[in-house]
């Protein structure tokens, strides 16, 4: 064997000795680890989470899940500001509306323009979700899906034993409440928590005084509409709601009470969709074991939640890397149905096939595109998706006051919420 050849085969051997040592290397250091901070921790819910580590784990990574139980995320975030602070962020965090432009002004998110861009981001979002992913013009989250918060869940069997049809007005509800406590049912399944009480409240809000009063009232949180006979019209409704709750709801998690509405405990709960993921991971079926329809009043409007995971600045490049792995699966379509399809909501991704989605998120589906023509798409202010977190924990406190207090009266309770409006 000559030298020469033996020179330019070592060094075409050494090349690519070198290259499968640096694809080795790459390979190593391609294979990073994310950790995620999340608060889905309910059946439904971690069965979505589940699809998103096996997403991860099929690309090399390490998926370090970090769930704070607590639904709606108020602990989530405790959890994750003293992390932070600590110098020590997890690779991404449920972060969702203004909250991430908060966060971003911090400095502490990373710019994903480089995933975003190359792969259209802008193209393949509804332009005002887009936006809010967005700081000064660059992603900083990712989405993974769009929630309907204006949503009546009702066990079929229930409803059809106490003779009634599911409520699509709110003098209906309240017929159907009265006939299911006649049936000794508990009318409607609450959990007792200030998040909890506001998306019964928004619901109200939006059935009672429709989109453009919604819009008004809690998202430009003007005071004359807050201070409006509708207003007035909003909190009675809402107070008159409680009586048929039952004792046991203060404090109640969100699952708990869908879980009574499975069991056929209770006849109906009001909530975002994250509580069908708890009926289909009970082996239920809509339409035959349960029904979705619009809340009261609502059919034509669709309030909605998108979750997003925010992207945190991080030292290792391995995990940097994993990170942008993490960002692009999310908005995959093989992802964005798989985790849809467990987590009860609907694709962020736009013209996703729903073929394989049941008719409550096709409904859903088709609700969010028309509402979103017709102008009657609105942000849930239970869910973070619109004001200030200062302001959207001050006009929560002051709704759930009204529920659970006796003494509390309209008139006190909308000059409460003018000034939790200006809430800093
Ligand atoms: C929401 C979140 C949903 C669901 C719900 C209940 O804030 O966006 O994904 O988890 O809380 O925990």
């Amino acid at each position: 064997m000559n030298k020469t050849m033996t020179l330019r085969s070592t060094l075409r051997l050494s090349a690519l000795g070198l290259a499968a040592t640096a694809a080795l290397v790459t390979g190593v250091a391609r294979a990073g680890e994310v950790e995620v901070l999340h608060w889905w921790t309910s059946g439904g819910e971690a069965k979505a989470a589940q699809a998103l580590a096996a997403t991860m784990k099929a690309k090399g990574h390490t998926w370090k899940d970090f769930a704070v139980a607590g639904g709606g995320g108020d602990s989530a975030m405790t959890v994750l500001k003293s992390r932070v602070v600590s110098g020590n962020p997890p690779a991404a965090a449920q972060i969702k509306g203004p909250s991430i432009q908060e966060w971003a002004r911090e400095g502490v998110l990373t710019n994903l323009d480089d995933v975003a861009g190359p792969e259209h981001w802008d193209q393949l979002l509804p332009p005002q979700i887009a936006a809010g992913l967005k700081y000064k013009g660059h992603y900083v989250a990712a989405p993974v899906n769009v929630h309907r918060v204006n949503w009546l869940w009702v066990n079929t069997a229930v409803f059809k034993k106490a003779g009634i049809k599911p409520p699509t007005t709110w003098a209906e509800f309240f017929t159907a409440a009265e006939a299911l406590k006649k049936a000794g049912v508990i009318p409607l399944a609450h959990g007792g928590q200030s998040w909890q009480d506001f998306t019964t409240f928004e619901d109200v809000a939006l059935g009672v005084g429709g989109s453009a009063f919604y819009k008004k009232a809690l998202v430009q949180l003007d005071p004359t509409a807050l201070k409006s006979d509708t207003m007035k019209e909003v909190l009675t409704t809402f107070k008159k709601i409680k009586g048929y709750t039952d004792k046991n709801a203060p404090g109640r998690d969100w699952n708990l009470a869908t879980a009574m509405v499975i069991r056929g405990e209770a006849g109906m709960q009001l909530m975002g969709d994250w509580a069908k993921g708890e009926f289909l991971a009970a082996g239920k079926t809509p339409g035959k074991d349960f029904e979705c329809v619009a809340s009261p009043g609502t059919a034509k409007d669709f309030s909605y939640n998108v979750d997003s995971l925010a992207m945190f600045q991080l030292k290792n490049p391995a995990n940097a890397k994993a990170q942008r792995d993490l960002a692009s699966a999310l908005m995959s379509p093989d992802f964005q149905e798989l985790f849809n399809l467990n987590k009860g909501s609907i694709p962020v991704r736009l013209n996703m096939p729903m073929d394989k989605f049941d008719a409550c998120a096709k409904q859903s589906s088709k609700d969010f595109v028309e509402s979103s023509k017709g102008g009657t798409l609105v942000p849930s202010i239970a869910h973070g998706m619109a004001v200030p977190s200062a302001v959207e924990g001050a006009i929560k406190d002051v709704v759930s006051q009204f529920w659970n207090s006796d003494k509390a009266t309209v008139d006190d309770t909308m000059t409460k919420l003018v000034a939790a409006a200006k809430a800093q």
